[in-house]
């Protein structure tokens, strides 16, 4: 199947492309390579063998995109472009409100005009903020989203579901990712944070490779073992392969009109300071790090039941924290070879 993978050459996107190769299909990529460059597409020849197919547009220009699924028979789409710096969002919320919610609704929009009807949509465990009871479920309920980003990615699940009520063909899943670490085991592809990097696992790498000061662990007075923050950190190139898995079942699903939400997680929460502690072990590297006062906004504690995608996608997280650590950290240091 011919899929259009907004948002490509992003972190999650690309990992997403070559699970989407590996399986069979063609990928597609628009990007406006925002928050990411064209090195993804020579990283992503290396591992596939070959081009992907890449168009430089911005999912908000409508006449654009309309060109594109003219010219590009789809069967489907899987959306990640979406501006996500929680940070930025609190400082610039209409650019995040108008980005977000427009490259959505322009999407759905062409979708319909030119009948593709499968859709997966990228969303983010944000929506659940400081669930009352763990493991998370798909029903345990939302609550109010403490940033604009985070209020976007509810916004949006919200717009899909009334959109699919409407019955205008469309069959649709939306993923709420927990958080999302590592890199391809080549290290021809990863995360490539702009700037200083908000989030832990990129900073750890930067901090460990010297290119950064130390690592702040954003307090230790939580109510958890160790007193740090605990999270369900998820390999990305298993969260890649949660979205080939949903794309396919859309493509088998008979109902013209289905709607669906799934969490992609471990199932396994660990404290910042364990995943600190396991990227040492991982990789022999001692890391210089600190404890400091806590991050307004952040979440004590969250991890994912994700027993209905193994259920119902026939999926589950395969590999270790140790693996994505261990793959995060060969990915810092082939950045550093190609800088030198
Ligand atoms: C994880 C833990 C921090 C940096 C965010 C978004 C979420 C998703 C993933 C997009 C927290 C601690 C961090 C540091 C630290 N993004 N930390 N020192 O906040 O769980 O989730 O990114 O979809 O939507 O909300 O991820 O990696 O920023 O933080 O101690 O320098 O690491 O306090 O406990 P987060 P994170």
């Amino acid at each position: 199947m011919k899929i259009l993978v907004t948002g490509g050459s992003g972190f999650i996107g690309s990992h997403t492309v070559v699970e989407l190769q590996a399986a069979g299909h063609q990928p597609v990529i628009v990007d406006n390579l925002y928050n990411s460059n064209r090195e993804v597409l020579a990283g992503l020849k290396n591992i596939i063998g070959q081009d992907v197919l890449f168009y430089d547009l911005d999912c908000t220009d409508e006449s654009a995109m309309r060109e594109l699924f003219k010219k590009e028979k789809f069967g489907g789409v899987i959306h990640f472009a979406a501006y996500k710096a929680v940070g930025e969002s609190v400082e610039q919320p209409l650019k995040y409100y108008q980005n977000n919610i427009d490259s959505l609704l322009i999407l759905l929009k062409v979708m319909r005009e030119f009948g593709v009807g499968n859709f997966v949509f990228s969303s983010s465990c944000t929506v659940y903020g400081q669930p009352d009871t763990l493991p998370v479920t798909e029903d345990t309920p939302r609550q109010p989203a403490t940033s604009p980003y985070g209020n976007t990615k509810v916004m949006c699940e919200d717009v899909i579901r009334d959109y699919v009520y409407s019955k205008p063909n469309l069959k649709a899943i939306s993923l709420r990712y927990f958080n999302p670490i590592g890199a391809h085991p080549s290290a021809e592809i990863g995360e490539l944070p702009s700037g200083v990097p908000s989030n832990l696992v990129p900073y750890l790498t930067q901090a460990a490779a010297g290119l950064r000061d130390k690592l702040v662990v954003f307090g230790d007075d939580y109510d958890t073992p160790d007193g740090t923050c605990i999270r369900d950190f998820i390999h990305v190139v298993d969260l890649a392969k949660a979205h080939v898995k949903a794309i396919e079942l859309l493509d088998m699903q008979t109902d013209a009109n289905y709607y669906d939400v799934f969490n992609v997680g471990t199932g396994n929460g660990n404290t910042v300071l364990e995943l600190i502690n396991t990227f040492e072990e991982a990789n022999d590297v001692k890391l210089n790090y600190t404890t400091g006062p806590r991050r307004p906004g952040d979440v004590e504690k969250i991890w994912a039941q994700s027993d209905k995608a193994n259920n119902v996608l026939g999926w589950k997280a395969e590999k270790s924290l140790t693996d994505s650590l261990r793959d995060a950290w060969r990915w810092q240091l082939a950045l550093r070879q190609r800088s030198e």
